[in-house]
């Protein structure tokens, strides 16, 4: 994965699961960037036919993709300007999803480290499961994305990604744009917060290892100041030797746009580092929590956003997918 300077005027795709409150590891990793490059061809996707692929209830479904869509628009996702919408209602995604589907093959999509590791935990899991990816790929081949803003666990789907355009450029001519992925310099991964070893991840987290958007402040506070980090007590920032001070860092850094090297230099005590990042990420939430409860109480604005996003999306993806059928030999 490259990073390339974002000139403003690229075009974007990226997607979010809608499957449970947001954590901070989503807004740093992803959501923030995706505010900060917004522009009139970034496509920013729920991806609710990717959440199928969970075991979720349908009405529980329903609510989290409207609460999704009102947590981008609160974190600063203009819909007049990017656009925001729903998977479902863009038919050609599923469709691209099959023509990928018979140009990638079992064995790669078996090593997907984050099949691997579902798959482990669920008995019997679905079929949608190993091909989620090339679903994700067909994602970004839709909108002849060239840059691709996500945290540091999508690499390998993006490689994928990459791998699938290539090999249907090489087979059916030139259709694809080749995308690039791009991470953020901070908060790439943002790390549980009592396993400082593992990502924060809305599926497996120990009770106080994920910080959510709309957490309130006494627990953003409560998990921030039992965050595990280590006793030599020295602030510096150091992944690999202090991996659980170096994240709050991280996470400080991100929140405050400087870097984790700059932040460990204020602090000379861990407890004071804690304090002050619990009440920085508690600023920061406020507003977009503010936000998402004014829009979550306005269903009727919600729906025309999602509609005004399913339009305008509909339009760049569909001649995109005839592109690719007819290179394919479809009539
Ligand atoms: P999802 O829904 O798991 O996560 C959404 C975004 O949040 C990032 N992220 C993190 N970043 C930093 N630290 C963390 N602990 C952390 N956890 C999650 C993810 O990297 C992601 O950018 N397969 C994708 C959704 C998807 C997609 C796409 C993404 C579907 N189609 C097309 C990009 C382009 C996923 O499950 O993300």
């Amino acid at each position: 994965m490259e990073e390339l300077i974002y000139d403003g005027t690229m075009r974007i795709l990226s997607g979010i699961q809608p499957s449970g409150t947001m954590h901070i590891g989503n807004y740093l990793g992803a959501v923030k960037q995706w505010v900060a490059y917004q522009n009139p061809e970034a496509f920013y996707c729920v991806v609710d036919l990717h959440a199928l692929t969970l075991e979720i209830e349908p009405e529980v479904l329903r609510e989290q993709s409207l609460d999704c869509v009102a947590t981008l628009l609160a974190a600063g996702i203009d819909p007049e300007i990017a656009t925001v919408f729903l998977q479902s209602h863009v038919s050609v995604h599923a469709q691209m999803g099959w023509l990928l589907e018979c140009v990638a093959n079992f064995g790669e999509l078996s090593r997907m480290t984050q099949f691997k590791e579902k798959a482990s935990r669920q008995k019997g899991y679905r079929v949608g499961l190993l091909t989620y990816p090339v679903l994700m790929a067909g994602d970004i081949l839709l909108y002849d994305a060239e840059q691709v803003p996500v945290g540091d666990d999508q690499r390998q789907h993006l490689e994928l990604t990459r791998e699938l355009a290539e090999r249907f450029n090489n087979r059916f001519g030139l259709t694809f744009a080749v995308p690039v992925g791009y991470v953020p310099h901070a908060a790439a991964r943002v790390m549980d917060l009592q396993e400082p070893e593992r990502k924060m991840s809305k599926s497996i987290s120990s009770p106080l290892g994920s910080i959510y958007l709309f957490d309130e402040p006494a627990e953003i506070e409560k998990k921030i100041m039992k965050a595990v980090t280590d006793t030599d007590g020295e602030v510096r920032f150091d992944p690999k030797k202090k991996p659980g001070l170096s994240n709050l860092l991280e996470i400080f850094s991100s929140f405050d746009n400087s870097t984790p090297q700059d932040v460990a230099q204020r602090y000379e005590r861990y407890g004071d580092l804690k304090k002050d990042l619990a009440e920085l990420v508690v600023t920061s939430l406020a507003p977009i929590k503010a936000r998402y409860h004014e829009l979550r109480g306005d269903p009727a604005e919600l729906d025309r956003v999602i509609a005004h996003g399913a339009k305008k999306a509909m339009a760049t993806a569909e001649p995109v997918y005839r592109r690719a059928a007819a290179a394919m030999g479809l009539i």
